[in-house]
C-alpha cells in the first residue's frame, strides 16, 4: 500500500522510526538538564534565602541594629505594620534583582557573540563570588556587595539557561523542559527554606545558609566546562561544521539533515538582524512584545515576592514565633514545588489559558481573605493575631501559593517564550528576564513600606491587579497549546486586536528568502 506520494507503508514506518530515533534522550541532553538545574536551584536559592536571614536576630542584630525586636515600635512609624519597615533591609533583598536586571541586557550580547556555554560559566563565577562575600560579610557595604554579584549571576543564568536547555531539547521534550527550570526554582527556594529552618538556632548561622549557595553555584561553574555549545550558537556564528556535530551528538543519530537545515535558516535570519532590539519593537513583534511584558508585570503584581522574601517577617508580624515562621515558610516552599510539578502535568492537555483564569480567581480570593483577616484582627497597636486567626492567614497563604504556582508562575515565562518570532527570541528573552527582575526589584524594595503605609491595604492593591491580570488572560493572550512556534504568526492574525498590528506582515523577508540570498549553495 502507498500513500498519496507513492511512499509504502514500510517507507512510512521506517520514516517514523528515524523520526523517534531523533528525538532520544542521549546523554548530552541529560548532563544539559542537570547543569541547567544548578542554575535554577541557585536562582531560587537566592530568592529564598534572604528572608529568612532577615528573621535570624544575630544577622539583624548585625547589619539591622535598628529593627527593633519589639512589635511596640518600629524602626520608622509605629505599631506592627512598620516593625520591618527598613529599607536598607529591603536593599538588601532588592539590590540583587536591580543588578539582574541591568546585566540580563550585558547576558544578550555574551549570549549572541560568546555563545551560550560561556555565559553560564561567566554566571556560575558571578554566583560564586557572590556566595563568599555574602558568607563571610563583616560589613552592611560587604554583604550588599556580595547580592549585586549574585545579581549578576541571576542576569547571566537566566538569559542563558533557559535558551540552553530548549536549544538542547528534542522538541517533544521542549515545553515540559522548560518548565523544569521553573521546578528547579521553586526547588531552590524550598531548599533555602529549609536550610534557614535549621541554621536559625545558631549564631552563625546565616553565614552557613548563606555558604551553602556555594553548592549550586560550584556545580554551574565547573558544569559549564563540560557542557557543549548548543547547535544554534554555533551555526548563528558561522560554525556550520561543529554545529552538525554537535546536533548528531545531542540527538544520537545521523540523521540530523532536516534539522540542521532549519536551524541553518533560522541562524541565517536571525544574523542578518543587526539589532535585535530594535526589531522587536517593529509593529509586527509587538503583540508577542506586549503579551510578555504583561504576563511578568501581572506575575510579580499579584503580590508573589511580597510571599517569597517576606513571609517570615509577615508571620512574625501576625504574631508567630522566629521558629513557627520559619515552619509555616517551609510548607509554603513545598507547595510551591508540589504544585509547580501539577502545572508541568497538565498544562499540555488543559493548556495555558484555563489554568492562567482559574488562578486569576484564586489568587483574587486569598488576597482579599488575607486583607479581611488582618483587617479585622491586627490593629495598629501592640495587639497580635488570635490563633486561629493567624492560621487562616497561612490557609489564605497556601491557597495564593499553590494557585500560583500551577499557573502563573511557570506559565509566564512558558508562555512569554513561545510567543516571539525564531529572529528576535533571545531579545525576546532578555526584555522578558529584565520585566520581570524590573517589578521583583520594585517589589522587594517597597513591600514593607508599603505594609508600613497601606496596612491590610496592600493586600486589596494586589486583589485589584489580579482582577487586571484575569481580564487580559481572558482578552488579550491567544491560546498557545499545541501551536508550533513557526505558525505562531497565524495566531495573531486571528486575535480581534492583534491582527490589526500584522497589516506589513507580508513585507517581512522570511528566512527561506533570506538563505537563497545568502547561501544560495545550501
Ligand atoms: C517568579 C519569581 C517567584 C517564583 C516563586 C517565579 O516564576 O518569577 O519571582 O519568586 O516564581 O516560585
Amino acid at each position: 500500500m502507498a500513500d498519496d506520494q507513492g511512499r509504502t507503508l514500510e517507507g512510512c514506518e521506517e520514516e517514523q522510526l528515524i523520526k523517534r530515533e531523533k528525538k532520544k534522550f542521549t546523554s548530552s541532553v541529560l548532563i544539559a538538564c542537570v547543569i541547567a538545574a544548578s542554575s535554577g536551584l541557585m536562582f531560587g536559592y537566592v530568592i529564598g534565602i534572604s528572608g529568612g536571614v532577615s528573621a535570624m536576630k544575630d544577622f539583624l542584630a548585625k547589619f539591622f541594629p535598628s529593627i527593633s525586636r519589639d512589635p511596640s515600635k518600629g524602626s520608622s512609624g509605629s505599631g506592627n505594620y512598620c516593625r520591618y519597615n527598613d529599607q536598607l533591609l529591603q536593599l538588601f533583598t532588592s539590590s540583587t534583582y536591580i543588578v539582574g536586571l541591568i546585566s540580563t541586557f550585558g547576558a544578550s550580547y555574551t549570549t549572541r557573540d560568546l555563545g551560550r556555554k560561556p555565559t553560564m560559566l561567566i554566571a556560575g563565577i558571578f554566583y560564586l563570588v557572590g556566595t563568599v562575600l555574602n558568607a563571610g560579610a563583616q560589613s552592611l557595604p560587604m554583604l550588599i556587595i556580595g547580592r549585586v554579584f549574585l545579581g549578576c549571576g541571576i542576569g547571566f543564568g537566566n538569559q542563558a539557561t533557559p535558551l540552553y536547555l530548549s536549544e538542547v531539547a528534542p522538541p517533544h521534550l521542549r515545553g515540559g523542559l522548560n518548565i523544569l527550570f521553573q521546578l528547579n526554582i521553586t526547588t531552590g527556594i524550598l531548599i533555602a527554606n529549609l536550610v534557614n529552618y535549621f541554621t536559625a538556632a545558631y549564631p552563625w548561622g546565616w553565614r552557613l545558609s548563606f555558604a551553602l549557595g556555594g553548592i549550586p553555584s560550584l556545580l554551574l561553574t565547573l558544569g559549564s566546562f563540560v557542557l557543549s555549545e548548543t547547535p544554534n550558537s554555533l551555526i548563528e556564528r558561522g560554525y556550520l561544521t561543529q554545529g552538525k556535530q554537535v546536533l548528531e551528538k545531542i540527538r544520537g543519530t545521523d540523521q540530523v539533515e532536516e534539522e540542521f537545515n532549519d536551524l541553518v535558516e533560522v541562524g541565517v535570519a536571525s544574523s542578518l538582524i543587526k539589532n535585535p532590539f530594535r526589531d522587536i519593537i517593529r509593529r509586527k513583534n509587538l503583540p508577542p512584545l506586549i503579551c510578555a511584558i504583561c504576563l511578568q508585570f501581572f506575575q510579580q503584581a499579584g503580590g508573589i515576592n511580597a510571599i517569597m522574601f517576606y513571609s517570615p517577617v509577615l508571620f512574625e508580624t501576625v504574631g508567630f514565633g522566629s521558629n513557627a515562621s520559619l515552619v509555616s515558610t517551609v510548607v509554603i516552599g513545598g507547595i510551591n514545588a508540589v504544585c509547580t510539578i501539577i502545572s508541568m502535568v497538565v498544562v499540555d492537555r488543559f493548556g495555558r489559558k484555563i489554568l492562567l483564569l482559574e488562578a486569576g480567581v484564586q489568587l483574587f480570593i486569598a488576597q482579599v481573605g488575607i486583607a479581611i483577616l488582618l483587617g479585622l484582627g491586627l490593629k495598629d497597636s501592640v495587639n497580635l493575631l488570635t490563633p486561629m486567626q493567624a492560621m487562616a492567614v497561612v490557609l489564605m497563604v497556601c491557597l495564593f501559593i499553590s494557585g500560583f504556582a500551577w499557573s502563573w508562575g511557570p506559565l509566564a515565562w512558558l508562555v512569554a517564550s513561545e510567543v516571539f518570532p525564531l529572529e528576535v527570541r533571545s531579545a525576546g528573552q532578555s526584555i522578558t528576564v529584565s520585566t520581570n527582575l524590573l517589578f521583583t526589584f520594585a517589589m522587594a524594595q517597597s513591600f514593607l513600606s508599603m505594609l508600613c503605609v497601606l496596612k491590610y491595604g496592600i493586600f486589596i492593591l494586589f486583589a485589584a491587579f489580579l482582577v487586571a491580570m484575569t481580564l487580559f488572560a481572558a482578552l488579550l493572550l491567544p491560546e498557545t497549546k499545541g501551536i508550533p512556534i513557526e505558525e505562531m504568526s497565524g495566531l495573531w492574525k486571528r486575535h480581534w486586536l492583534w491582527r490589526r498590528f500584522l497589516d506589513d506582515f507580508s513585507m517581512e523577508i522570511t528566512g527561506v528568502q533570506a538563505r537563497r540570498v545568502l547561501w544560495p549553495e545550501i
